[in-house]
């Protein structure tokens, strides 16, 4: 299964150069592991039995690639070539400080630095060397673990984890991704330490859990998360949504799997990051908003506007962006109940109009997070509710195609009331230009200048105000 990937010419002019200077090296890691598991590969990383950053410049030399970008604190080199990454390390042995994941690094064997590796199925060696040229060094059984889908690291977990708490976000992302199960003693030891986290930069965290969003199935990682009580250090907002309360006999359905189930239902239906961050926040202000009345029972009003509000402050602590990407999360957690009030009734055309027009582009995506949404158990519900749904959608359709509404704008803008009227800023332009929207999206008059020029005319003089004659 190796030969043929072994034959790219990366590993050619690895084994040239390495033969020319007499050095070992090895093929570790994520390429490994994802060749055997049959998924796509990406980085290759590489170790050498000597200086990796030395090595790495003459493959560089040897290739024709101008760029070696050196990382001196961690003795690595990396080079890209023809949309590879690939990284070179000089075989160590490491060992890490309590409180810090920088490592004091001692060169070493091939045995030493599959030693300090997270897992065993990350620390598979693949030899380049003549002498045993595709063979698989496999000291820990990570073959074995692969077969029986286990994340286990290779030495005691305890050490594994406190040499590199990032490791702990790991174990929970690989069994995420590919759908393995953390062996007994490692997941242990990755809930006894799990306040080491803490030491780990924000940005780190936050890719492992964006890694985790973007899984088949997410609630796997996040069920792993708040099990291990990671989540509550993590992502408090989330952990805060676990639990029922009943008050009467009346409880209300728990929004951690509701969640849940609701990022995984959109996961078949999106590779968009944000959109599944979107289904993850949808009911993030459920917890603040919950209210127990005796006439009604739970509600949680108002928790759409809530929890947009919240969107910008998780944003910020998990170092995620600040910018329209965060902004776009906070327009779907604000009108992720719109499409719904919307299913339930008789759909006019202008309250189409008024849901297309809020959304602008966003309204595939809006439609795509409310029918994740749904989360009945009772097939029925489902089937009606889908279905209204597709009504929905062929009406937001329609009415695109006869009024093209998407990023609308009034035919009329302030100026033009302000110009034909002789006016100041003042309230009444405000009023004029809503009454004109509604008059468009109501579909009393059509969307065009002309007719919207009339009926400001119209409204204008009905409130009093004069037309300017110069105009
Ligand atoms: N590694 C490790 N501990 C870490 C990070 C990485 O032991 N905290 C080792 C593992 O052997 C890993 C290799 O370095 O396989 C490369 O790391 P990285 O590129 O981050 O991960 P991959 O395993 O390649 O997987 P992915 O690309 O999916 O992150």
């Amino acid at each position: 299964m190796f030969l043929k990937k072994l034959e790219l010419p990366i590993f050619k002019a690895i084994r040239k150069i390495a033969k020319e200077h007499n050095i070992e090296t090895y093929v570790i890691g994520g390429f490994v592991r994802d060749t055997i598991l049959n998924r796509p590969t990406k980085d290759i990383d590489i170790v050498v039995l000597g200086d990796g950053i030395n090595f790495a410049k003459l493959i560089a030399k040897e290739v024709g690639v101008l760029k070696v970008a050196v990382f001196k604190n961690f003795g690595t080199a990396m080079i890209k070539y023809r949309a590879l990454e690939i990284e070179f390390v000089g075989a160590r042995k490491e060992s890490y400080s309590n409180n810090s994941r920088k490592p004091a690094v001692k060169p070493g064997s091939l045995a030493d630095d599959q030693n300090r590796r997270d897992f065993t199925i990350n620390a598979l060696a693949l030899s380049l060397n003549n002498s045993n040229f595709g063979e698989l060094i496999d000291p820990f059984g990570g073959i074995e673990d692969l077969n029986n889908k286990i994340i286990k690291t290779p030495l005691q977990p305890v050490k594994t984890f406190s040499d590199d708490p990032l490791r702990i976000m790991r174990a929970i992302r690989f069994a995420t991704q590919l759908n393995f199960k953390i062996a007994d003693e490692t997941y242990e030891a990755l809930a006894s330490n799990k306040h080491r986290i803490k030491i780990i930069s924000k940005e780190r965290i936050t890719d492992e859990l964006n890694k985790i969003i973007m899984a088949d199935k997410p609630s796997t990682g996040f069920k792993l998360l708040e099990n291990t009580g990671l989540l509550e250090i993590i992502f408090p907002e989330i952990s805060a949504l676990k639990g029922i309360e009943k008050i009467k006999g009346l409880a209300h359905k728990d929004n951690f799997y509701h969640t849940l189930q609701v990022v995984d239902q959109i996961a078949p239906n999106t590779d968009k990051l944000w959109l599944r961050w979107a289904a993850l926040l949808h009911d993030i202000a459920k917890p603040a908003t919950k209210r127990f009345y005796a006439n009604q029972g739970w509600t949680f009003h108002g928790h759409e506007h809530l929890g947009s509000k919240m969107v910008p402050d998780i944003f910020r602590r998990l170092k995620l962006p600040l910018n329209e990407k965060m902004k776009y999360v906070q327009k779907l957690v604000l009108l992720h109940l719109r499409p719904i009030a919307l299913a339930k009734e008789e759909v006019t055309d202008s309250a189409i109009r008024r849901l297309v027009v809020e959304t602008g582009n966003e309204i595939d995506d809006l439609m795509t997070l409310c029918e994740a949404d749904i989360t009945s158990k009772n097939d029925e519900k489902v089937k009606k509710y889908l279905q209204n749904f597709k009504k929905v959608r062929r009406k937001v359709k329609e009415v695109e195609e006869k009024d093209a509404l998407r990023n609308w704008k009034s035919p009329i803008d302030g100026d033009i009331i302000m110009k034909t009227f002789s006016l100041k800023p003042c309230r009444e332009i405000g009023e004029l230009k809503n009454t004109i929207k509604d008059a468009i999206l109501d579909g009393e008059i059509k969307n065009n200048y002309e007719e919207a020029y009339k009926y400001m005319l119209k409204k204008g003089k009905e409130i009093g105000l004069h037309i300017n004659e110069k105009n």
